[in-house]
């Protein structure tokens, strides 16, 4: 993912830029670029590749000045190239960016027909080109920054410089990270405090859609809506991991909210965006002669491919096989040369899921891992290696890398369809498009704290729960279940709505809560029946829906959250979130280690 660094100084700061962006590196990086303002000019050098190869640039061609930007970029729309890599740099408009721009074709299309050339193939460049042609209209700097932040849909952080304005960094974040630090006498912009530790002594994180305008000696900070705002600054403390879990209370809740940016990267290093393909695995060509794909994982990863099954059954149209990895290994099971094995772990490293992976190599055509540490044992081990990018996931509750996986298994379903001739190509943009819009629906659903606050006060006091869901969402009543069990320790059961009157139901009374995943889909008529049935026996009924649903309903004897509205295809990785911050706050309130919940290991590498 991108890393951005802004600094304003009393000294030349090209030399410490590169210094941070070398600490950035760590989040994955294609090309990286400085820009700098000196003699009312933006200076400015890119380069592809190693951030070595921008060192010699700049020793060759000196980069003055005392205020500047810095990014090293992890390519999204356009390949790696110098033309792509940021800073980008229009009229007297220049900026850095990390994130994902879901609605740039439109207003890059806008601009266009104005009569704008672009120069690159990002979705930054839209940005600083919509920028500039506010300023071309009369806006002064500030409102025309604003007026850009307003425009963007998607998830983004920015930092801004102007030619005419050398005093300043114009900075905003939303659902991507951002921190402003401070030193003796500088001020900083950063990705994320640690590589600015050496830098500063105190920091601010900015909240979801703050806009900041810095100079050497005043900060001001406005809300989206324009209005001046007071963020606390927090004193560094390096022996504190304050700075890494930045202003959240665990690093749970802080991956939670790094999902509209980790779910956009995800999915956008195999999009390619020009021609609106799922580009991956390209040395898989057929796919005409498959006869199955088996997956195989352990606990939450096992869960996505419970997920993944309905993509793949749907799209991809071969049998498909999905098995936890602990009894998978100990099977007797025949395989054969034309199925691909498919094996996700976040850690690479489950023992488990590696004794899969050694059992079946050799026997099946290939084996894909779907992993998120690429050194790991399985990505080593294994034919072809589909990274999630989530970055590390330090809190031992999986959620990041849950959806990421989901993003990867999706965007392979789209593509072995596509392989196999089974999808139109106004599907293919279709579900693509699905795709893109995700990271914003979670930015929006995620920041509706109150809500899944009240249903965890609703469950904390439960002995017991109960999860229900159909179809597509029956994966995300076990996922959700697991959530709360291990880190609220109340003991939950996920369930196939239908399959309650089979059993469960015996369990149901006014101390049950009972927890329901209800979209209006194929199946929602069904699934309420199954509520009703619950109602009916005194059980204390939680309805997840979306407003349709909420309507049709209309029950004021049923505890809601109304979601927007949203395709089946991406249902199950919108309705991670509300099951992940349930259990969280559940959690929280009953008081629990959330981050290291009793008994469980973040990676487990024994049997
Ligand atoms: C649950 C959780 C675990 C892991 C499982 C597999 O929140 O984190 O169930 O999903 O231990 O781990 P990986 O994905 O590392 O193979």
């Amino acid at each position: 993912m991108c890393g951005i660094i802004g600094i304003l100084s009393n000294k030349e700061v090209s030399s410490t830029i590169i210094d941070v962006l070398k600490k950035l590196e760590y989040r994955g990086y294609d090309s990286a670029g400085i820009a700098t303002i000196f003699d009312n000019e933006i200076r400015r050098q890119r380069a592809k590749g190693k951030i070595e190869n921008l060192v010699n640039l700049i020793s060759e061609n000196d980069l003055p000045g005392t205020i500047g930007i810095g990014h090293t970029r992890w390519a999204t729309h356009g390949i790696p190239s110098e033309d792509n890599a940021h800073p980008h740099h229009v009229g007297s408009v220049v900026g850095v960016h990390n994130g994902i721009i879901e609605n740039f074709r439109e207003i890059k299309e806008e601009l266009i027909n104005k009569g704008y050339k672009f120069q690159s193939d990002t979705d930054t460049e839209v940005i600083i080109q919509l920028c500039s042609h506010y300023i071309n209209n009369g806006y002064n700097n500030r409102d025309a920054f604003f007026k850009t932040i307003g425009r963007l849909e998607g998830a983004f952080a920015l930092c801004f410089m102007f030619k005419n304005d050398e005093e300043k960094l114009y900075v905003t974040r939303r659902s991507a990270p951002l921190v402003i630090g401070y030193g003796k006498k500088d001020v900083f912009v950063g990705s994320d405090a640690v590589s600015l530790s050496n830098l500063i002594e105190s920091v601010i994180f900015l909240d979801e859609d703050d806009v900041a305008i810095l100079s050497k000696k005043q900060t001001n900070i406005y809300d989206k809506l324009g209005e001046r705002v007071d963020r606390k600054k927090k004193s560094v403390d390096l022996n504190s991991d304050i700075i890494s879990k930045g202003n959240y209370q665990h690093f749970m809740l802080k991956e939670i909210h790094e999902q509209p940016e980790v779910f956009g990267y995800a999915t956008s290093s195999f999009i390619n965006f020009k021609t609106h393909k799922i580009e991956m695995l390209n040395e898989i060509k057929e796919l005409d002669n498959v006869d199955r794909l088996i997956f195989v994982a352990c606990g939450t990863a096992y869960f996505a491919c419970a997920v993944a099954k309905f993509w793949f059954e749907k799209y991809v149209k071969v049998p498909v096989e999905i098995d936890v990895a602990s009894e998978f290994r100990y099977r007797d099971t025949s395989f054969s040369k034309n199925e691909y094995a498919i094996f996700v772990s976040q850690s690479g490293e489950t023992a488990d899921t590696l004794a899969a992976l050694r059992k079946v190599k050799g026997k099946v055509k290939k084996t894909i891992s779907v992993v998120n540490v690429v050194e790991s044992s399985i990505a080593r081990e294994s034919e072809f290696v589909l990274p999630i990018k989530a970055g590390p996931e330090i809190g031992v509750a999986s959620t990041k890398a849950f959806t990421a996986q989901l993003a990867v298994l999706a965007c392979l379903a789209i593509n072995f369809s596509n392989k196999r001739g089974l999808i139109s190509k106004k599907e293919n943009s279709e579900l693509i498009d699905e795709l893109v819009s995700v990271p914003g629906i979670m930015s929006n659903i995620i920041k509706k704290t109150s809500i899944y606050k009240e249903f965890a006060r609703k469950l904390m006091k439960a002995k017991n729960a109960l999860f229900l869901g159909r179809g597509i969402l029956y994966p995300l009543a076990l996922e959700a279940a697991l959530k709360l069990k291990e880190i609220s320790y109340i003991h939950a059961e996920g369930y196939p709505s239908g399959e309650l009157k089979h059993g469960p139901i015996a369990l149901v009374d006014k101390k049950m809560p009972v927890i329901c995943f209800a979209p209006v889909n194929n199946l929602f008529e069904k699934t309420i029946s199954n509520v009703q049935e619950v109602q009916a026996r005194n059980g204390k009924v939680l309805l997840i829906t979306d407003d349709e649903g909420a309507s049709r309903l209309n029950s004021s004897e049923i505890s809601m959250i109304k979601l927007p509205k949203f395709s089946n295809f991406i249902s199950p990785i919108i309705y991670a979130i509300p099951s992940q911050l349930i259990a969280y706050y559940t959690a929280l309130y009953k008081g629990t280690d959330i981050d290291k919940p009793r008994n469980l290991a973040k990676s487990v590498t024994v049997e």
